[in-house]
């Protein structure tokens, strides 16, 4: 059986790497998905060029035009159901989600962490890896849930920590995987291929 393409909604506030990635993985014809729309709460976000680059429609939704973050993350509900998303990724996404967002969307949205879950979530993965002092770290896709960095994995890579690592060394290591797991795992998802059975999440 033939599915339709996957229609994804992109969430992001920064540079957009990971954004980029995918991108590359769709056009490239490795996943069947088109990104419909790329959305992003800082009006500087490279993201949003990126997004104009390819031809994909962007918006800044300014959490600050909002009385609370419920009010904002309606907003930006409304704008992503506008486009038939059916999948919504962040990525890199700076805002903490509420159940507003991932109850729209029935659970079916994404994040990707740099850190291999349950170790090291909230902000500064790298550094708190560092300053921890473990050998390995790496990065983590999973599913959002309200308790942060803490829903069902759905795949991981790993990479080596040395002793003369930065912050940014260690960051860039870890970015390179991102960049292949995160175009991995919503090509899973666009091929029916994600069974989630409570905080486990089966690869079919
Ligand atoms: C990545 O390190 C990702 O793991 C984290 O935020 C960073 C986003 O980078 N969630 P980019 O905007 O995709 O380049």
């Amino acid at each position: 059986m033939k599915r339709d393409r996957l229609k994804v909604g992109v969430l992001a506030s920064g540079r957009g790497s990971n954004l980029q990635a995918i991108i590359d993985a769709i056009e490239k014809g490795d996943i069947n998905a088109e990104i419909v729309v790329v959305i992003s709460d800082r009006s500087d976000a490279y993201a949003l060029v990126r997004a104009q680059k390819h031809g994909i429609p962007r918006h800044h939704i300014d959490p600050k035009a909002f009385r609370n973050k419920e009010e904002y993350e309606l907003a930006v509900v409304e704008r992503v159901k506008g486009y038939e998303v059916r999948l919504v990724v962040l990525a890199g996404y700076m805002r903490l989600v509420t159940k507003v967002l991932i109850n729209a969307f029935n659970g079916d949205i994404m994040n990707i962490h740099p850190a291999l879950l349950p170790s090291f979530r909230g902000l500064h993965a790298q550094r708190q890896t560092i300053e921890y002092g473990v050998r390995y770290s790496g990065c983590t896709v999973h599913f959002v849930t309200e308790e942060v960095d803490g829903g069902p994995v759905i795949t991981q890579a790993v990479v080596p920590v040395y002793d003369n690592d930065t912050e940014e060394t260690l960051s860039e290591r870890i970015l390179e995987k991102e960049h292949i797991i995160y175009p991995e795992a919503v090509k899973l998802f666009a091929e029916g291929r994600l069974k989630r059975m409570g905080r486990r999440v089966f690869i079919l």
